[in-house]
């Protein structure tokens, strides 16, 4: 076991992290001028632009970097990029003092080369710590824990300043079925015991801070569906995001991230009413990472496909009925990559792969593909909302 670090070693590596003022001042360069739109006329980003909406898809730097195929896909079939991990503080800074922005700036350029967007995921989260991360907190009073913070996100969003669309700023901050409650419902974090719970309105007014024009996002998980413990954390969204506007918090969206799952319902009548809610407190909404866990659908491939889409349509039909809903973002496009398939608990019963995403693995356009499809041509016309929201 490596000895705790010491108080020094918190200050020099919250130090260490910090550029000159002068050196972030001067803002990033090098990922070029906005080209012209890569999409084809036939795909979901064409459609949800007919009706000023967005679509895209998160990006994983393995697949993007070693295959031609996949990049062709994301070029033809997005408006919107994210980074999986490739923007998280355990990819950003691995070692005290250094700092790696080689993938996420890779995937940036492809994006401004293709006349897409890109949203940045993510800046304050319990997980994706690298490892020196956690004890540092641990040890560190508010005042250096804060310290630590606003580095951070200086550092991160200050390199993209300008690039970034809207950052996660803070993601999954809520406790869910099992978590303990902290008070407020916050759930179990770093963050939350190194500085208290003000930590959230402090991410927020940094970003807007370092990026102004980055429309500053709580992301969340598990609020779609319909479930008991889901309903009640929806209602604490809505205070909590009622509290925050009441305090001038600069937040201008709330993301779903909507890894939707087969062994629940959609409950349309509640994610209406909850999504109108916080379209009228005046902020715009995201669907941030869209997938459809398909445990208890059937093994043939055929059915599994048709139940994975209608659930979509079911979930999206709602969603995008709602004015202030901006993006709909896949996490990923292509089956194979899914991150559904890492994690033991999201296990099929049968051991098969699972079919949550638009592509399949020759990249052909799944039901669920034309679902999304026909969802954002059945979808009312979002222009005038997007541009009241973009300026919010
Ligand atoms: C996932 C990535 O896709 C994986 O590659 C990584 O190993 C773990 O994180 N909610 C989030 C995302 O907000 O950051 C997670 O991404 C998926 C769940």
């Amino acid at each position: 076991m490596p000895p705790p670090p010491s108080r020094r070693s918190i200050l020099a590596g919250a130090a260490s992290l910090g550029l000159a003022p002068a050196a972030r001042a001067a803002g990033p360069a090098g990922f070029g001028p906005l080209g012209r739109p890569s999409w084809a006329s036939d795909s979901l980003q064409a459609a949800a632009s007919a009706k000023g909406l967005m679509y895209g898809c998160e990006v994983p730097f393995h697949r993007f970097d070693g295959t031609v195929a996949y990049r062709q896909a994301v070029a033809r079939e997005c408006g919107i990029l994210v980074c999986g991990t490739e923007m998280k503080m355990e990819e950003v800074l691995p070692a005290p003092g250094r700092s790696e922005f080689s993938r996420g700036d890779a995937i940036l350029r492809f994006a401004r080369a293709n006349g897409q967007r890109m949203r940045g995921h993510t800046l304050v989260w319990h997980a994706a710590l690298p490892p020196w991360v956690a004890p540092l907190l641990g040890r560190a009073s508010p005042v250096q824990a804060e310290d630590f913070m606003r580095r951070w996100i200086e550092t991160v969003a200050g390199h993209y300043r300008g690039q970034i669309v809207a950052w996660d700023v803070v993601n999954e901050i809520l406790g869910n079925e099992t978590d303990p409650d902290r008070g407020g419902g916050l759930r179990d974090s770093p963050w939350l015991a190194s500085i208290g719970p003000g930590y959230v309105d402090l991410a927020f007014r940094i970003l807007h801070e370092t990026d102004p024009a980055a429309a500053g996002t709580w992301n969340e998980d598990a609020v779609e569906q319909g479930v008991p413990w889901m309903e009640a954390k929806r209602t604490k969204v809505l205070r909590r995001l009622e509290a925050m506007r009441a305090r001038g918090v600069p937040i201008r969206r709330f993301g779903l991230q909507s890894h939707l799952t087969s062994t629940i319902p959609i409950d349309q009548g509640q994610l209406r009413r909850f999504l109108r809610e916080i379209g009228q407190m005046g902020l715009g909404i995201a669907i941030t990472e869209l997938d459809i866990d398909d445990r208890a659908f059937p093994s043939d491939v055929a059915t599994r496909d048709r139940k994975v889409a209608d659930f979509a349509r079911r979930y999206l039909d709602v969603a995008l009925d709602e004015p202030a809903l901006l993006d709909v973002v896949t996490w990923d496009i292509y089956d194979p990559d899914t991150w559904l398939n890492d994690h033991p608990y999201r296990k099929r019963p049968d051991g098969l792969a699972q079919r949550a995403l638009p592509l399949d693995a020759q990249y052909r356009r799944k039901p669920l593909w034309h679902a999304m499809k026909a969802a954002f041509q059945a979808a009312p016309d979002h222009t005038a909302a997007r541009e009241r929201l973009r300026r919010g």
